[in-house]
């Protein structure tokens, strides 16, 4: 299987049985100066969270609940860009690692098949308008049988096991995320957004597709075009205008 081949990231470790929220831990490390790449693995979380204060489920032994530091050393506008990259970095691993035809719904829920794998969180916090850190949560439905997950889940939720109809390796899936988040982190900060959007676009599930948006003006129909340079979802509405979403839930159809 895959190994780590990174340089920082995934290089410090702490692996918990059981916490309430690995954004929780990873938070605390930050705090008392961790570095950066220093990655929190939780077998279980008794309180995950989720987008938009909801909860995550996050069942022993089948996932991978994780969060990781970073620190870059950039503006707080540069946030969502960082959401957007991770989003990317995630379903190339899982497409690699596990064969499914993974695909990323607007800004960061990765899909197959329509149904929701992994949910990814990024939490940031300022200085003067500068991020002091980020810290990445991503959770992945990994071996999850049909009957773990729950029943009122399960025609919106699925696991990378159901889908490939294999057992996955946790271990090699997480060195793979790490890998290629590394990569695209250094692409980002060499070349800027750019190189991204492109990757973004091309495994996006949302792009050409009649979306809703459920976000803080209300809902907004239209049909989703592309990415701008900041990373915002360009919807062109019923009056053929442009529209520009910076952060929401999307609905397709
Ligand atoms: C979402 O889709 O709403 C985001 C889900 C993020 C879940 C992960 S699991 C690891 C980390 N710890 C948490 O409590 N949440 C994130």
């Amino acid at each position: 299987g895959a190994m780590l081949q990174t340089s920082g990231f995934a290089r410090k470790l702490r692996l918990l049985d059981v916490t309430s929220s690995t954004q929780e831990a990873a938070r605390l490390l930050a705090e008392e100066g961790a570095a950066e790449g220093t990655l929190v693995i939780a077998e279980e979380q008794t309180g995950g969270r989720g987008r938009q204060g909801r909860m995550w489920f996050s069942p022993p032994h089948k996932g991978v609940w994780m969060s990781l530091l970073l620190r870059p050393r950039r503006p707080l506008a540069f946030a969502p860009q960082l959401t957007l990259l991770t989003a990317v970095a995630v379903c190339r691993a899982i497409r690699k690692v596990s064969g499914a035809d993974a695909g990323i719904k607007w800004p960061n829920d990765i899909l197959i098949g329509g149904k929701k794998v992994c949910g990814i969180l990024i939490e940031s916090a300022g200085e003067d308008e500068m991020i002091k850190y980020c810290i990445a949560g991503i959770g992945i439905d990994v071996n999850l049988e049909p009957e773990d997950i729950p029943a009122e889940l399960r025609s919106v939720a699925t696991s990378l096991k159901i889908e490939s109809g294999r057992h996955i390796d946790r271990a090699e899936l997480i060195a793979a995320v790490m890998n290629e988040l590394e990569q695209l982190y250094k692409l980002h900060e060499e070349e800027g957004f750019a190189p991204i959007r492109l990757l973004w676009e091309a495994l996006s599930v949302t792009l050409g597709r009649r979306v809703t948006v459920w976000g803080g003006r209300g809902d907004i129909s239209g049909v989703a075009k592309s990415l701008d340079e900041s990373g915002a979802l360009v919807l062109q509405d019923e009056h053929g205008s442009d529209v520009k979403i910076f952060s929401g839930d999307v609905q397709l159809g």
